[in-house]
């Protein structure tokens, strides 16, 4: 007999997913409501409002897109734009060429810019290319967890506003970790993830939809026959996805409570409880406290001996990578930390693969605990390759940072 799922108890110090708070989890567990008992629709309104305050925005349209944060990055791409557009990627990592991917499956006549991976870029140089291409969306990742960079989105949404582009942003890695300023910085429209910053497991992309965005959704709204009614007229181009349609999906969460999918329950669980501990412990804080122990843990690697890949004064705050020394190998170094201490640390990607690991300090992780284990596991593993780390140095340079 098959016997109940009885996963091996492991610390997550990856790029994401990392280890759940224990209090979304037990969330989760909460038994299920009909999907239009009035229960269920208020804690949906009230899920929207939490959200709205960890993406610091006023805009009606913020909720849950079911699926991960790829859902909510496709559902801002297909219902934005339309075959034909222009879109501009500016690409310094894995996550900018996803973008770019996704926005030429909706059709779009993409335009890339690009910096070497360990970089980000100025303003004037997405202006210049805004200047150049005249797209109607921008589309930008705010954190790339494939290079730990985090773009500086502050005067973006301003110079798209000017020339009259777009501007989306995938937050999905940096959000509640990092400064994030919805309306400040003028996004027009952002997506993010449960599994790195906020705390929770993949599977659901919250989403905020600014009105110059909504506008243009809206203008593309069909509603399906059996649920449509006599005032529904179709408008604009249709958005090829059905699932992803956000023009029927704001219906569903607005008044109207349009029945179009039915909302993930469970999920929906989770992802307010992700978002009311972050509210609960402040938004401040927590990129404090996800600034303080990415902190502890660069020192730490420093403090071993490492070194650190990418232009540091740009990193996200919750993610590093650490160039694997020479003489060792990276996958099996991984390995060993997995099955000797139960830690998970993370891979790389192409131009990185085998030259860094990407360790994690967030969401429940950030904390000092699971920073001082896991630098304390690694000098182990790394001596094991005969590697001369400086010994207590990891630990020493983080108690550091702490004291
Ligand atoms: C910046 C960024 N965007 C998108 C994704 C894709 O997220 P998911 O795997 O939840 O679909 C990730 C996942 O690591 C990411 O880091």
């Amino acid at each position: 007999m098959t016997s109940q799922v009885n996963p091996p108890p492991r610390l997550l110090m990856g790029p994401g997913p990392v280890t759940a708070d224990p209090r979304v989890l037990r969330a989760m567990s909460a038994h299920l409501v009909g999907q239009f008992d009035p229960w269920m629709t208020d804690t949906m309104t009230e899920t929207m409002g939490l959200y709205r305050d960890v993406f610091r925005t006023a805009n009606e349209q913020t909720f849950l897109v079911d699926g991960t944060s790829r859902a909510g990055i496709e559902a801002a791409l297909v219902s934005l734009v339309e075959p034909g557009d222009r879109v501009l990627v500016p690409v310094f990592g894995r996550f900018g060429h996803l973008l770019t991917e996704i926005a030429a499956r909706c059709g779009a006549e993409v335009h890339t810019i690009e910096v070497p991976w360990g970089e980000v870029f100025a303003p004037e140089a997405v202006e210049d290319a805004v200047r150049a291409v005249r797209p109607k969306a921008v589309a930008v990742v705010q954190g790339d967890t494939s290079t730990t960079m985090c773009q500086p989105l502050a005067d973006l949404g301003e110079i798209c506003r000017r020339h009259d582009a777009l501007l989306y942003c995938d937050a999905t890695a940096s959000l509640g970790g990092n400064d994030f300023e919805m309306d400040a910085w003028g996004l027009d429209v952002a997506t993010a993830g449960l599994q790195k910053c906020l705390g929770g497991p993949s599977g659901s992309a919250p989403i905020s939809i600014g009105d110059r965005a909504v506008a243009v959704i809206d203008a593309r709204k069909h509603v399906e026959a059996g649920i449509r009614s006599d005032d529904d007229e179709d408008l604009g181009a249709r958005i090829a996805s059905n699932y992803l349609d956000l023009a029927q999906v704001m219906d569903y969460w607005g008044p109207r409570r349009l029945n179009h999918h039915t909302e993930a329950t469970t999920m929906l669980y989770g992802a307010r409880e992700c978002a009311r501990l972050l509210v609960e412990e402040g938004l401040d804080a927590a990129v404090a406290r996800h600034a303080r122990h990415g902190r502890a843990m660069l020192e730490g690697v420093r403090g071993l001996g490492l070194g650190v890949f990418g232009d540091v004064t740009h990193k996200m705050h919750n993610v590093v990578a650490v160039e694997i020394p020479d003489g060792v190998d990276g996958d099996k170094a991984r390995t060993a930390l997995l099955e000797d201490f139960g830690i998970e640390i993370g891979t790389s990607f192409g131009p990185l693969h085998g030259r860094v690991w990407r360790i994690g300090t967030m969401g429940y992780n950030a904390r000092k605990d699971a920073v001082l284990v896991t630098l304390a596991a690694l000098e182990q593993v790394l001596r094991g390759y005969g590697v001369p780390v400086t010994a207590g140095g990891g630990v020493g340079a983080a108690r550091e940072v702490y004291a």
